[in-house]
């Protein structure tokens, strides 16, 4: 596996930085986005989708981007595939990624990283890009980073 690159060691500081448990974990969600958004290069689109109570569908949460699908059922598009597999999925054709869902025809590659609440799956990372394979190993093992990062300091579910 690939070492953690300095831009994602830096960026790994820059998020410590302004997360914070105490806070409600939208708000976490919402600064954890602004940043990435701010730093990377050729994303098009970053944000959360979130576990509903009945465990069948994620919704939107906080993101950066064009407005996107509201409501992804799990195992349906990269995003409802990643969580049902609890794993990482980094895709670099979205067109030949059978049942992507587009939300911005602009995107043309995409990474969706799960992530945990309380020891529970609770929703996922997806950063898409117009670029086609915009994603690397590199970039998973920073991004699987900052995911980690966000999951040890994500916040209360409530204001
Ligand atoms: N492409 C995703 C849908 C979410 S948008 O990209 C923001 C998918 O296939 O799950």
């Amino acid at each position: 596996m690939e070492q953690l690159s300095a831009a994602y060691q830096t960026l790994g500081k820059q998020l410590d930085a302004i997360l914070d448990p105490k806070l409600p974990l939208v708000s976490n969600l919402a600064n954890f986005s602004a940043l990435l958004w701010l730093e990377m290069d050729n994303i098009n689109w970053v944000g959360s989708y979130l576990i509903s109570s009945t465990k069948e569908q994620l919704f939107l949460g906080p993101f950066q981007g064009k407005p996107a699908c509201t409501t992804i059922a799990v195992g349906k598009g990269v995003c409802g595939e990643a969580f049902q597999q609890a794993r990482t999925l980094r895709v670099a054709d979205v067109h030949a990624f059978p049942g992507h869902i587009a939300c911005d025809a602009a995107s043309e590659s995409e990474i969706v990283v799960p992530f945990y609440r309380n020891g529970q799956l609770f929703g996922v990372i997806d950063i898409d890009s117009p670029q086609a394979s915009r994603f690397d190993e590199t970039d998973q093992v920073g991004i699987e980073y900052l995911v980690k990062l966000l999951e040890n300091k994500l916040g209360e579910e409530h204001f």
